[in-house]
């Protein structure tokens, strides 16, 4: 067989999975929204007075920090000694016709990515593409008994030029390995576990959908497998990766905005504790809240912290209030990170990028709702919205705090601050910008 024969075969063997679903069912897409509108909203002429660069300031950009590994970690993983295992022709899963059906986190695509740590074994072992399959562990594994576990929740978008792009990788791997420090989890070289993550979605990448109004959610999960039941670093590890398309995350009112429960007598976070770390534990106390939230025809929960109630988060997003300040000006305000709260991605990029536009004041200061009750009845308070990867931003019109209803005119603005952030962020991640956020996997 020839070299240029070899390869061809190669290339068919890696692709069966692709050409066998182009014979037999011809290419169904996620979505049945054409990218032609999409398309014709790239040449639209921006409504926004805000001019956003293709690049970011030097000074508005930042790498985060190498993280420093335990020097008795062991190897590495290396993408390039990862292996594929294809699924077989009829294990591949319909994909769902239309936006509608989504929902969050419901449907899985064909194949996940597994990187197993055994400290026994001298580390990181082989990254590996399979199937989607069940997991199979020991019942003491100490994932099951003390929650050691984290996760990351990351997007990839089709741009409207048809590329799959993926936001600012760089800080979801940081972040991940933060928490995997806290967990006393193996560390991980996050360029090596993306360029893994950037296959499994070429592989899957039909299940990316073609619209702009979803996207394919990405779960990176680590969980610690040793089967021991002592509370102690787990000594075995797996990091996983599985892929599910996704609408809009939040129900929301008709109005488009979410209704706040702000009760003081819970608190997910606390100083010195984990609320600035993506574990599971911190998520499994909030579920049975957010349930009394719902009882009461309100959506998402306010967690408010400290004699001052302090707020921190909005269910599972930042928060940010646009108002009108002792001096008269606009300033963007989001709590800073004290701990309490987690270190979003979108908040960094609306920081830095609200920063950069030099409109209005930005800062990153405590907000209590004494404060937000003082600016509503003087009528300076203009908007209160969430942000984060599942709904970018999220406009908040009520809260329901201490017996009272607080109206806030989040959605009564002309152009309000929250829309111009999200019309900026989503034409960085659907492509209709160029800018350095957004990574194209190829
Ligand atoms: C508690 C909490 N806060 C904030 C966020 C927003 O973070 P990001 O912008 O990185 O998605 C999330 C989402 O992951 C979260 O779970």
């Amino acid at each position: 067989m020839t070299t240029k024969m070899a390869i061809n075969a190669k290339d068919i063997f890696r692709n069966q999975h692709r050409l066998i679903r182009f014979l037999e069912q011809s290419i169904r897409l996620c979505s049945n929204q054409s990218l032609k509108a999409a398309q014709q909203q790239q040449q639209k002429s921006s409504s926004v007075d805000f001019e956003i660069t293709a690049s970011v300031d030097a000074q508005y950009t930042s790498a985060p920090e190498p993280i420093k590994h335990d020097k008795n970690l062991g190897h590495q993983f290396r993408a390039s000694q990862l292996s594929v295992r294809l699924a077989a022709p009829e294990q591949l899963q319909p994909k769902p016709d239309n936006d509608g059906e989504l929902g969050f986190g419901r449907l899985f695509t064909d194949h996940m990515l597994k990187i197993y740590y055994h400290k026994s074994l001298g580390g990181w072992q082989r990254p590996e593409i399979t199937p989607l399959e069940n997991l199979v562990m020991h019942p003491a594994a100490k994932v099951l008994h003390y929650a050691v576990e984290l996760f990351e929740g990351m997007k990839a978008y089709r741009g409207v030029d048809g590329k799959i792009r993926i936001f600012r990788p760089d800080m979801n791997m940081n972040r991940m390995n933060l928490a995997a420090q806290r967990s006393g989890l193996p560390t991980f070289e996050g360029k090596e576990f993306v360029q893994c993550l950037s296959r499994l979605l070429s592989i899957d990448s039909e299940w990316v959908p073609h619209t702009d109004t979803a996207s394919l959610y990405i779960r990176p999960t680590l969980i610690g497998i040793d089967p021991t039941l002592g509370v102690a670093s787990s000594d075995s590890a797996l990091l996983y990766t599985i892929l599910s398309p996704v609408g809009s995350y939040f129900k929301t009112g008709s109005s488009g905005a979410v209704s706040l429960l702000a009760d003081p007598s819970y608190v997910r976070a606390w100083p010195g504790g984990v609320g600035n770390r993506k574990m599971g534990s911190n998520y499994a106390p909030t579920i049975n809240v957010q349930k009394e939230a719902a009882a009461k025809g309100l959506q998402q929960v306010l967690w408010l912290y400290g004699e001052d109630h302090q707020l921190t988060e909005v269910g599972t997003m930042n928060i940010f209030m646009f108002y009108v300040n002792e001096q008269g000006e606009k300033e963007l305000v989001t709590p800073p990170l004290s701990g309490l709260i987690l270190p979003g991605i979108t908040r960094d990029s609306i920081l830095r990028m609200t920063r950069q536009w030099g409109k209005f004041k930005v800062s990153e200061a405590n907000i209590t709702m004494p404060m937000v009750c003082e600016l509503l009845n003087q009528g300076r308070l203009l908007e209160l919205f969430g942000a984060g990867t599942a709904c970018v931003v999220s406009p908040v019109n009520r809260i329901s705090y201490l017996g009272q209803d607080l109206y806030i005119p989040t959605m009564e603005q002309e152009k309000p601050v929250h829309e111009l952030i999200r019309e900026t962020l989503t034409d960085i991640q659907y492509g209709r910008v160029d800018h350095p956020w957004s990574v194209v996997i190829d």
